[in-house]
């Protein structure tokens, strides 16, 4: 089957107001078949909502494309406008669901009006009829078993925080995106919401309302259950990737081990285990990094690692950044 998404050695920097670039994510590279479903894991600021931004084609300064294409269907999404993006790929082509929902949602606007702007700023149509974007909204939210007259005529102050991050999941799914991103859709939420969301993102993959997703979360271990691939990213790049079942329960890059050791602990299997924690923080993305960037924290660095780049070769058929990993 044809791949739906391309990601061609991406590499993405912000441009400083002192003129200093910051090298946010580098070389990325994979693709995605129609409904594949990749997880994207890593510590904060490694350059994962960087990364989504990448995905959509949307740079806005301070961030800027250093080099690398994004392809949806085969069509490019570099060196377009932000009107143009807007207009023509985000919501219809690729649409995202953002970490806090409080951020995406205007204030004075009701769920109904916030729809209707968003649908017409991404439907290219100006004048598409408030109607219509209406009446699909009322079938989508009662699908969904939301109350669906109190959400659309209630202001984002007025709901509870998990009918607003399920008020945005269903706007901008709307128009039946190809590819939907999921940024941390649940961390700012409780752990009952955050169920509540996740079953919602599964009901429309489940409806078929979309079918390709990226997944991004510091929680590596709810990755198991969600997704078929896995990136994990360190300091801007991928340092391991492959199907869920090698990265998850064989991980062959420290970092990544260094990860499901941290995390582990919230799983039930391993309820007994304490977690261990990775020492240490991530490198500056300001300056260039000689060798490996994972080597200052890496429990099994040896002397050239600090030198010597890494690249991505196969081990045990899923690709590590390490000359090292067997
Ligand atoms: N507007 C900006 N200007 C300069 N640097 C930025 C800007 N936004 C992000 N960065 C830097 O880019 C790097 C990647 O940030 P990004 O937000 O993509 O990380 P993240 O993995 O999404 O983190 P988190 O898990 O906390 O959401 C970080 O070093 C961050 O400080
Ligand atoms: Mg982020």
């Amino acid at each position: 089957m044809a791949q739906i998404l391309e990601v061609k050695d991406l590499s993405l920097h912000y441009l400083t107001r002192f003129g200093q670039k910051i090298h946010a994510v580098t070389d990325v590279s994979f693709t995605m078949k129609q409904g594949e479903i990749l997880g994207v894991a890593g510590e904060s600021g490694c350059g994962k909502s960087t990364l989504v931004n990448g995905l959509m084609g949307l740079f806005i300064p301070p961030l800027y494309p250093t080099s690398g294409d994004v392809l949806v269907n085969g069509e490019s999404l570099m060196n377009r406008s932000p009107k143009d993006i807007r207009e023509n790929v985000l919501s219809q082509k690729v649409s995202m669901i953002p970490q806090g929902a409080f951020n995406a949602l205007n204030p004075t606007r009701k769920i109904k009006d916030i729809a209707a702007d968003v649908i017409a700023a991404h439907s290219g149509n100006k004048n598409i009829n408030k109607q219509q974007v209406y009446a699909r909204l009322r079938e989508r939210f009662d699908l969904f078993g939301m109350e669906t007259e109190h959400i659309l005529n209630s202001y984002p102050i007025q709901l509870t925080a998990g009918e607003r991050q399920r008020s945005v999941i269903g706007i901008s799914t709307l128009l039946n995106p190809k590819v939907v991103i999921a940024d941390e859709p649940t961390s700012a939420l409780d752990v009952t919401t955050q169920k509540i969301v996740i079953k919602m993102i599964f009901d429309l993959l489940e409806k078929n309302i979309f079918s390709t997703m990226i997944f991004i979360t510091h929680e590596l271990p709810l990755l198991r259950h969600v997704a078929h691939n896995i990136g994990i990213m360190y300091a801007g790049e991928f340092v391991e990737y492959g199907t869920t079942i090698q990265v998850v329960h064989d991980p062959r890059h420290p970092y990544t081990r260094a990860l499901m050791g941290a995390m582990l602990s919230a799983d039930s299997e391993q309820k007994n285990r304490k977690p261990t924690t990775i020492e240490g923080a991530p490198p500056s993305l300001a300056k260039k990094i000689e060798g490996c960037r994972f080597a200052e924290r890496c429990p099994s660095a040896r002397p050239e690692c600090r030198q010597k780049t890494q690249n991505l070769r196969t081990v045990g058929e899923r690709l590590v950044r390490c000359d090292y990993a067997e």
